[in-house]
Parts: structure tokens; C-alpha cells; sequence
């Protein structure tokens, strides 16, 4: 029976064998001169870069992956632990070079590390071990080289020169001119914890119908505190710095917005181009090299290389929460963990005897522990007071009393205190404190819950 069995098996797997040889010698392969294993150990370099990090250049006899101001580099930030990242900044100059694009944020890899493009066309980071990190799972799609492009996307191409992978389509925190946050799980910015950790933080940009939002992640929460919401901005939306005029004495940084239809179009309709890109800033100097970049403080904001300065040359030049754009005091993490803020300064701590002075340590007064709404707590009022979801949320549900709302957030552990506006009778119940911002308009009263 097993004879029979195999008699019968043996030329059904040399025929299926024989038919997947076929497939893959006909699929095109990276020449073996273009292959590429990097391990990452030896000096670091020595240049200033963006997080007081260590970085190491990776390069080869084949491939320097350096197209002007771009360049391929691990960095750590602390010891033995390395991100595969894209840098941009010019070597031999002293000015601060910035990480704009990174591969494996969430799980760093250590010293020895290996860096493989192999001949079918994968793009492999693994770790010491061999456990691998990171990938961009196109073994076998015809894969035949590998690129840096002068606009910062790190591109793997066919023989035709059609982009399979490219870094572009992986945003992380930071989008170059010419990429675009889209509709969809892995087309959104979310910023990094800190600094010193590049692992997902609670701030991210995201697309969808209901418009291009800046959320933040807060106890299963998402709490819009900026972007450009309520309105539908299409599938794509693009950073770019163009020209403002023909002799591009002027450039405007910009968002494009409903790129549904082709672009052409939109040039030969360039008087309304306004209404189909959302402004973010006018420079004087050319504004090519530019990024956008969503801070580990939630704020929002653009960098661009200046040559003509002698330092600080990725000069600020866009910041959402600003004196030009909206209100600094709308930041939700501008005074830290708490505080009130008037005209960009953090300029009290509320407590329940008053505002008293804002340091660092100000903090949001301790709740009692949830128990159905009847905990042992009362409210402190602060008149003339604002919060960041006010705009967002039409002032909360009402009209209300402010008995009622007051009974409302009793009920609700998640509820910290409330904004009540004594003209329209609105309440606003939040769940989390942070900045609150004065509000000239005495009759917005803030009500901070606190046990008693
Ligand atoms: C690799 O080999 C091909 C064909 O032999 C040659 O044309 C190409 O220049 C080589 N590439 C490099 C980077 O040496
Ligand atoms: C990395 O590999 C080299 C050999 O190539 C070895 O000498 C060194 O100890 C290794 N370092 C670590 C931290 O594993
Ligand atoms: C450049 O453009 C500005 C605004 O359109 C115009 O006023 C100026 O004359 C132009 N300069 C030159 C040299 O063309
Ligand atoms: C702006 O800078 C880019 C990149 O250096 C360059 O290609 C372009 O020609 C510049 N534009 C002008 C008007 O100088
Ligand atoms: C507060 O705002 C409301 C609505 O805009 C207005 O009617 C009221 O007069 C304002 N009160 C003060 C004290 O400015």
C-alpha cells in the first residue's frame, strides 16, 4: 500500500517541483553583485544628531545608500539598542542632523545585528540571534535593486523600475515632501514616547472621512485635540513645499488635500488650489528640504533645511500649536501634567485653594478611588477656564444645569471635572486634565473633582 502510495506521489512532486523551478527562474533576481549583508558594529560616527543619539553609517563597496541629504544609519539612544532609520543632514556640517523614518521603533535591535538584501529581492533586518525584526516581505516579486531616492524614500525596484517597497508607504512619525498620510491602519503619524524612547507614543495624525485628526490615546480613548477635522479631505493627503510664485522667491508648505483626481488638473484649476490644500506656512527661502513631524509632545511641526544660516539649519518652520496657528495653551501636554495657561505661559496651578504657582510638578488633584459615585469628593471652581476638547466637542451635551452635570460626572469614575458655559448651559465632562487654558469669557467655569 505505502509502495503504491509513493510510486504514484513520486512524479506528482517532480512534476509540481519542476513547475515552481520554472516559476522562480523566470522571475527576475537581484544580481548577485547588488546583494547586500551589513552587520552593525564598529565606530559610531561622530556628528551631532537629533536625540543626542549614536549612529552608525551603513554602506559598502556597492552601495553608500547616501542621495543628498539622505543616508541609511542604525542609532541608539540607549546602550545595545538600535533602530534602523533613515537620517537627513549633511555630514560635514555641524548642524543638528534629524532621524526622519524609522524601521523597527518598536523592537530595537542589538549589536551584531544583520542587515541582509538578499538575491530574492528581501530586505531583511534580524537581530544577533536571527530572529528577524523587521522585514519587507518581497522574497520573490521580481525585486532587482535597491535605491535611496533625492527625496528621502528608500525605494526596492523591478527591472522596469517599478517600485515594489518603499519606505515611503511606512510612515512613522515624520512625513517628507512628497509623502502622504492616507486612509487606512499603517498611513497615520504617531509620535514617539520621548526623546530617549522611539517606541510608539499616545499622539497620532490620522486620515479618514471624517478628516485629517491629531488624536490622543487616553485610557482606551481617542481625544481629538487638533488637526483639521470635519471635513472630508479624500483618501490622500500630501506634504509638499511648493513655489508661490514663478520665480520662487516664496514657498509655501502645504498639505494637499483630495488628490482623488490627478494632479494635472488641479494645476489647471490653480485659482482654487487653496481650497484643495490646507496652508500650513509662507517662507522666504527655498523650502524644498522640508519634513513634517509630529513632536513626542503631541504638537505638530515642520523643519526645513536652510543652508544659509551657519547652525540650526533644519530652522522650525511650522508649528500647529503656535502664536501664528492655534493657540499654544491648546497643547494638551504644554504645562505637563497640569496646569492653566494664558498666551502660551503655563501661569498657575489650579488647587482647591486657588492658583497657586506653576512649576513641573504641578499635578492634577488625587480622585478618590471609583466606587459608583460615591467616593468622598467635591469640585473646585476656576473661572474663566477652557479645555482642549471644548472645540472639538461642540462645548459637551446640553443645555444642562450645572446641578446636573455636576450629578453626571459624579456618576462617571472616568470623569475629572467639567467645563460648564453659564451662557449657552453646555458641559463638557473630561477624562483627562493636562492644560486648561483661561478663557476671558468669565462665564466658561471649570469644576475640578477632588477627594475630600
Ligand atoms: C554588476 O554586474 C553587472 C553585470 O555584470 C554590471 O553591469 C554592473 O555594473 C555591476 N554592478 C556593480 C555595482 O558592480
Ligand atoms: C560581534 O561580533 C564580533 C565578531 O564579528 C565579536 O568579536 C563581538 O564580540 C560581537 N559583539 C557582541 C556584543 O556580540
Ligand atoms: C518675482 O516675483 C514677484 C512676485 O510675483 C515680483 O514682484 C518680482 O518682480 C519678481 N522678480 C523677478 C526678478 O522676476
Ligand atoms: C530649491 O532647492 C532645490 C534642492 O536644492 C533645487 O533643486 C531647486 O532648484 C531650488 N529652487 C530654486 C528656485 O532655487
Ligand atoms: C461670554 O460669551 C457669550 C457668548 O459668546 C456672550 O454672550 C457673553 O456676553 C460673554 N460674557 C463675557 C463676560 O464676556
Amino acid at each position: 500500500m505505502a509502495t503504491r502510495f509513493h510510486l504514484l506521489l513520486r512524479p506528482l512532486c517532480f512534476l509540481v517541483f519542476t513547475v515552481l523551478l520554472a516559476a522562480i527562474a523566470t522571475q527576475a533576481q537581484v544580481p548577485a553583485n547588488a546583494t547586500f549583508h551589513f552587520i552593525n558594529q564598529g565606530e559610531f560616527g561622530d556628528r551631532i544628531i537629533e536625540y543626542d543619539a549614536s549612529y552608525r553609517v551603513i554602506r559598502n563597496d556597492v552601495y553608500t545608500f547616501y542621495t543628498f541629504p539622505f543616508r541609511l544609519c542604525f542609532y541608539n539612544t540607549t546602550p545595545d539598542s538600535f533602530i534602523f532609520a533613515i537620517r537627513a543632514g549633511i555630514p560635514n556640517d555641524e548642524s543638528l542632523m534629524r532621524w526622519v523614518w524609522d524601521a523597527n521603533r518598536n523592537d530595537p535591535v542589538r549589536e551584531n545585528a544583520t542587515l541582509t538584501f538578499g538575491r530574492d529581492g528581501n530586505f531583511v533586518l534580524a537581530d544577533v540571534d536571527g530572529r528577524v525584526v523587521w522585514q519587507t516581505n518581497t522574497k520573490n516579486r521580481g525585486v532587482t535593486g535597491i535605491k535611496m531616492l533625492p527625496n528621502g524614500n528608500l525605494i526596492l525596484h523591478d527591472k522596469n523600475g517599478k517600485f515594489i517597497w518603499q519606505s515611503f508607504d511606512y510612515p512613522t512619525d515624520t512625513l517628507l515632501v512628497g509623502q502622504s498620510i492616507r486612509i487606512g491602519g499603517r498611513y497615520k503619524l504617531i509620535s514617539r514616547k520621548s526623546e530617549i524612547d522611539g517606541s510608539d507614543g499616545p499622539y497620532s495624525l490620522v486620515l479618514d472621512r471624517t478628516g485629517l485628526t491629531m488624536f490622543l490615546s487616553h485610557d482606551g480613548q481617542l481625544l481629538t485635540y487638533g488637526g483639521w477635522p470635519g471635513t472630508d479631505h479624500g483618501s490622500r493627503v500630501t506634504f509638499a513645499a511648493e513655489p508661490e510664485n514663478d520665480n520662487a522667491t516664496a514657498y509655501e508648505l502645504l498639505l494637499l488635500v483630495n488628490q482623488d483626481t490627478p494632479r494635472r488638473r488641479l494645476l489647471q484649476v490653480r485659482p482654487i488650489r487653496s481650497a484643495r490644500a490646507l496652508n500650513l506656512n509662507k517662507l522666504n527661502y527655498n523650502a524644498t528640504y522640508s519634513f513634517l513631524r509630529l513632536s513626542h509632545d503631541g504638537n505638530l511641526k515642520a523643519f526645513t533645511y536652510y543652508a544659509k544660516v551657519s547652525y540650526l539649519k533644519w530652522e522650525e518652520s511650522f508649528a500647529f500649536f503656535s502664536s501664528y496657528f492655534i493657540r499654544e495653551c491648546a497643547l494638551p501636554s504644554k504645562c505637563g501634567a497640569y496646569g492653566y495657561c494664558n498666551r502660551g505661559m503655563c501661569v498657575a496651578c489650579p488647587s482647591p485653594k486657588g492658583l497657586l504657582g506653576w512649576s513641573e510638578s504641578c499635578a492634577p488633584p488625587k480622585t478618590p478611588p471609583c466606587s459608583g459615585g460615591k467616593g468622598k469628593f467635591g469640585y473646585y471652581k476656576i473661572v474663566g477656564v477652557e479645555h482642549f476638547l471644548n472645540p472639538y466637542k461642540e462645548d459637551g451635551e446640553g443645555p444642562i444645569k450645572v446641578g446636573d452635570c455636576r450629578a453626571k460626572c459624579d456618576r462617571d469614575c472616568k470623569c475629572l471635572g467639567f467645563i460648564y458655559k453659564e451662557y449657552s448651559s453646555k458641559c463638557l465632562r473630561v477624562p483627562l486634565l493636562g492644560t486648561l487654558i483661561k478663557d476671558v469669557n468669565s462665564s466658561s467655569v471649570g469644576y475640578i473633582k477632588y477627594s475630600i
